[in-house]
């Protein structure tokens, strides 16, 4: 009869693996003494020309896409219509600023994919180096502009 001595073991890993995964999802938004590199390092790394390759077979696929990133990444800080301020920020000192305000300069495409790739110091997440494609980050881009900010298709 083989011995079960082997199983403890794999039950071990397997925990391990779990909690660092979960160190890992949880711990991205806040890493306070390297954030500042790593959005230096995301600003050296931008390149606007990684988005020439992304297209869609229509808007409401793209439309699809973007809803469901912001609802993941970004719904918690920028809040459903992206007025910022939630409760989420507020527990941790975060000033969100609004998406949706009138005369909004980062209202294009191009600054908001640029934004939401290098993030900011000040508690923006970096979401270009691997958190999200640039496939994703062109849908929240494109869903902040179109469907947030409706008045930006009114023009
Ligand atoms: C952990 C909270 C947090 C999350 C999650 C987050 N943001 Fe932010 N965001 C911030 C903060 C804080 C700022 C302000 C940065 C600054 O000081 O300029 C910001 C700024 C921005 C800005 C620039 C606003 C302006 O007027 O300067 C954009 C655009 C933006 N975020 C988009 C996104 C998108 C899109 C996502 C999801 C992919 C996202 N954010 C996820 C906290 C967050």
């Amino acid at each position: 009869m083989s011995s079960p001595a082997g199983f403890p073991k794999v039950c071990a890993g397997v925990v391990l693996a779990a909690s660092v995964a979960l160190i890992g999802c949880t711990s991205h938004d806040f890493e306070p003494p390297d954030r500042a590199d790593r959005v230096n390092r995301a600003a050296a790394a931008y390149a606007a020309d990684v988005f020439d390759s992304v297209s869609w077979p229509d808007s409401s696929a793209l439309m699809l896409e973007g809803n469901t990133i912001y609802s993941e990444e970004c719904r918690r800080c920028h809040g459903q219509l992206g007025r910022g301020d939630t409760e989420y920020a507020r527990e941790r000192n975060l000033a969100v600023p609004s998406l949706v305000a009138p005369d909004w300069p980062l209202a294009n495409l191009d600054s908001l994919r640029r934004m939401i790739f290098v993030g900011h110091e000040s508690g923006m997440p970096v979401f270009g180096d691997h958190d999200l494609t640039p496939r994703q980050i062109d849908a929240t881009a494109a869903y902040i502009l179109l469907s947030l900010r409706p008045d930006v298709l009114e023009q």
